[in-house]
């Protein structure tokens, strides 16, 4: 095994909808990441209780699978957080769904990505627009829960899309958030929340897709904000049709990708 892979217990697993649960591992002490950043996690099948429960032993599932996972926690928590999508046929989460407290996983502590804010250069403009749909919403999870975020810009606008309602999960905890960092800055108005749900019509959500959103204001007006080449960062995270998609209408809005250290817009895609 790399010298880079530890195993780690799973502490807590949370349940939103058949296709989608969020869990909790054991912090290495050693493992320090960036809020945005990704690590990649390993599960072996035969190891899990569950296959213990249901007496498989298929040889073909004794071997580590590893993807790709952002980190939803904060960089000063003393856990792992992260939130998966079940895939019914993908190698990696038609496993991952059976996790119990006490399976242990793999985690490589190498952290990867440059979806983070450091790679903005000073002076930071005013906004931050936090686009996400699905499981992208992780990174700017653990982002929210770095004060940071919070003094370096006057407003944080997060808009998150998800196909229905039972979907859009992290709402109470998002909402947490708005009341715990908003006081420490004395703005509690700071984070604008946007929820979007695309396939059901629902008080208080936008139904609409990102891209059609902006191009037509209805974003801007419900953060009452304006997007502006020089006060506006973009991140986009998620499904790779709503990046590219969003990056084009942001793009037709003026806005440009942000290539060493300048420029607006910065992306990740998940699959
Ligand atoms: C940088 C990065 C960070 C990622 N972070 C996360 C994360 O925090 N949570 C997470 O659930 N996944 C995340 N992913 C995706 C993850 O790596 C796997 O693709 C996912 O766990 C499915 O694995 P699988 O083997 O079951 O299916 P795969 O064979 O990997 O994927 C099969 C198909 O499933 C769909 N798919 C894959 N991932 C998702 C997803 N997250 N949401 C909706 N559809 C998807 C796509 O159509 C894909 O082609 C991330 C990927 C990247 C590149
Ligand atoms: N969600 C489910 O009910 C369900 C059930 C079984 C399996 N799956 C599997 O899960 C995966 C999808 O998961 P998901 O629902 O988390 O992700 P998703 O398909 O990416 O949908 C999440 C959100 O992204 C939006 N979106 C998709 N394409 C977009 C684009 N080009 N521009 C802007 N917004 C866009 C969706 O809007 P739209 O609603 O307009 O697409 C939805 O609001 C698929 O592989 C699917 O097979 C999902």
């Amino acid at each position: 095994m790399s010298d880079n892979i530890q195993t780690v217990t799973v502490l807590s697993k949370t349940t939103w909808t058949p296709n989608l649960f969020s869990f909790t591992v054991s912090r290495p002490d050693s493992f320090k990441f960036t809020a945005g950043q990704f690590v990649r996690l390993g599960v072996n099948p035969s190891r899990l209780k569950y296959y213990q429960q249901v007496e498989a032993s298929d040889e073909a599932l004794n071997e580590d699978i590893f993807r790709a996972y952002s980190i939803v926690s904060s960089p000063f928590d003393e856990v792992l957080e992260f939130f998966s999508i079940v895939i019914p046929d993908g190698a990696f989460t038609s496993q991952l769904q059976h996790l119990q407290v006490g399976d242990e996983l793999l985690l490589n502590t190498m952290p990867f990505g440059f979806l983070t804010l450091a790679r903005y250069q000073k002076p930071l403009p005013k906004d931050l627009w936090l686009l996400a749909t699905g499981t992208g919403l992780a990174p700017f999870l653990s982002m929210l829960q770095d004060l940071k975020t919070w003094e370096d810009y006057e407003h944080i606008v997060l808009a998150y899309s998800a196909r229905s309602t039972d979907e859009l999960a992290y709402v109470k905890q998002i909402e947490r958030l708005q009341d715990d960092f908003g006081s420490l800055v004395d703005n509690p108005a700071k984070l604008i929340f946007i929820p979007i749900v695309t396939r059901e019509t629902v008080d208080g959500a936008l139904s609409e897709r990102l891209p059609k959103l902006l191009l037509e204001g209805t974003l801007q007006a419900r953060a009452g904000i304006a997007l502006d080449v020089d006060t506006t960062h973009v991140m986009l995270c998620g499904n790779p049709d709503m990046v590219e998609d969003t990056k084009e209408a942001l793009k037709k809005l003026g806005l440009v990708m942000n290539r060493r250290g300048e420029g607006n817009i910065a992306v990740e895609n998940y699959w």
